[in-house]
């Protein structure tokens, strides 16, 4: 057995877990990660990057089958053709670029990096089966970033033609049919992939609509859009089942119904990934580590980071708090006061939600709510793409912005606009004074924030 002992032992290399030993590194501290897979984690291996990836692919080879967006614009095409195998090297490409190079930030931080699982003993102690043996690694400071893994469904587990995230990312072919559990945030990213390659799916939903995270408002264009995709949508449905190529499903009205699917893609939800803590007998919150506003367990010196403390379990809050954590090792004072963490989904179009919804600011005073579509955005028009439009929410008394949503293609770049507003306490004065520029999609944030104000320009 191996004996090795540091300042600051990392459990789990994704966004939180590597970017917590990466600063560690940085500010002198000596720190060891440990991943029993692959550097990067969830996200970067079979998560946020490949989707995003698949993603960009299927749009791009659907955008060569419209053939009237391409005839309004003068544009006459062969139809494409795809080959799935050299799509998918494109992307495994993209991730092993991305997963070397934070190998060489780690290196570059001065961070042991040792693959294999770690068994936790103590808050204090860890024991490491590696590729080069087993290793005993005492630390002062534990930080626990071990993520989460796929929900189950008891009548649909994993195996076979029902496949996860992960292997759905990972197939060497398309499916002829594909039917989908869950239209939240994967089945539906991934779903609108498959459609746009060509695959015929089916998505299924518990709850009355797509997103429900979201309100009906924002995530109406969506649901057009998986219309016009030919996506059959069952809401208020529940599987129950997948047998002989056949999936069971119940109807909101009672009704059963079974439909044929090559494959059955669970996504309804994820779960943290708390086996191999036990030991410690750390305070939970419902499933989840419970976590202070440093990320401190009930433990001394027993930290945790990212989807294992709970929602909302995205790639960016892992590493806000995995920075901020090693920063509280190193003696700074700092605690996870963040007015809003930005949740992004990569769907056509996309959705950004940053702050309160008009529902959530409602429940607390007196609001302004304001929009600006995008049919009235000179951008959108030039990018065939006039559906959806940015919503400010404000308070009534002082226009403070209390939250910012949008819904249209490309959206996503402007969630980072959207958060610095209300990092920064701007109030709509702020933003309708902001020159924007001109013709770009951001201008509708200029428009909203003036439209909340009484006097909108240009609608
Ligand atoms: P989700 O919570 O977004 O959606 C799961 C959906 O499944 C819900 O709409 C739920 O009503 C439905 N559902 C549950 N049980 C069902 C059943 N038996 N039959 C039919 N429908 C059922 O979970 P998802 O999509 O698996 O994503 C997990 C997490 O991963 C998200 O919470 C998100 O934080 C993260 N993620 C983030 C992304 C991003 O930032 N763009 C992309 C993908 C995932």
């Amino acid at each position: 057995m191996n004996e090795l002992s540091c300042k600051v032992l990392i459990i789990g290399g994704g966004p939180g877990g590597y970017v917590c030993a990466i600063k560690a590194g940085q500010l002198g501290l000596d720190a060891i990660l440990v991943e029993a897979e692959r550097i990067g984690g969830t996200c970067l291996n079979v998560g946020c990057i490949p989707s995003k990836a698949l993603i960009h692919a299927a749009e791009t080879f659907h955008g060569q089958t419209d053939e009237a967006a391409l005839a309004a614009m003068g544009i006459a095409a062969a139809a494409p053709r795809l080959d799935y195998a050299k799509t998918v090297a494109w992307k495994d490409g993209i991730v092993s670029r991305l997963t070397t190079g934070v190998g060489g930030l780690l290196k570059k931080a001065g961070v042991r990096s040792l693959r294999g699982r770690a068994a936790l003993v103590d808050g204090k102690t860890a024991v490491v089966a590696a590729d080069t043996g087993q290793s005993r690694i005492r630390c002062e400071h534990l930080v626990i970033a071990t993520g989460s893994e796929p929900a189950t469904l008891p009548a649909l587990s994993f195996g076979g033609d029902v496949i996860s995230s992960t292997e759905a990312l990972a197939l060497r072919a398309p499916p002829r049919t594909l039917a989908v559990i869950g239209a939240g945030y994967i089945g539906l990213e991934l779903g609108m992939a498959f459609a746009k390659l060509g695959v015929e799916v089916t998505v299924v939903e518990a709850l009355g609509r797509v997103l429900p995270l979201y309100d009906a408002e924002l995530t109406a264009p969506v649901a057009r859009r998986l219309g016009d995709l030919g996506v059959k949508l069952y809401l208020n449905a529940r599987a129950e089942g997948f047998a002989q190529g056949e999936l069971r499903l119940t109807r909101g009205d009672g009704a059963e119904l079974k439909l044929k699917a090559d494959k059955v893609l669970v996504a309804v939800g994820r779960r943290p990934r708390t086996q191999g803590l036990e030991s410690l007998d750390l305070a939970m919150s419902g499933p989840f580590l419970r976590i202070d506003e440093r990320c401190a367990t009930s433990m001394r010196n027993v930290w945790a980071i990212g989807d294992v403390t709970g929602e909302p379990m995205l790639a960016h809050r892992a590493s806000a708090q995995g920075e901020m954590v090693a920063e509280i090792i190193c003696g700074k004072k700092r605690a996870f006061d963040h007015v809003a963490i930005p949740a992004v989904t990569f769907t056509d179009p996309e959705v950004v939600s940053v702050g309160l919804s008009p529902e959530a600011a409602r429940a607390k005073g007196e609001i302004r709510v304001a929009m600006f579509p995008f049919r009235a955005s000179g951008r959108a028009l030039t990018l065939q793409r006039d559906d959806g439009f940015v919503r400010v929410v404000a308070r009534a008394d002082n226009h403070v912005v209390l939250g910012v949503q949008a819904v249209g293609a490309g959206v996503s770049e402007l969630s980072a606009a959207f958060a610095l507003a209300l990092e920064m306490g701007a109030r709509l004065e702020d933003v309708a004074a902001t020159i924007h520029a001109h013709p770009t999609l951001s201008e509708a944030f200029n428009e909203a924030a003036h439209a909340g104000l009484g006097h909108a320009l240009h609608i």
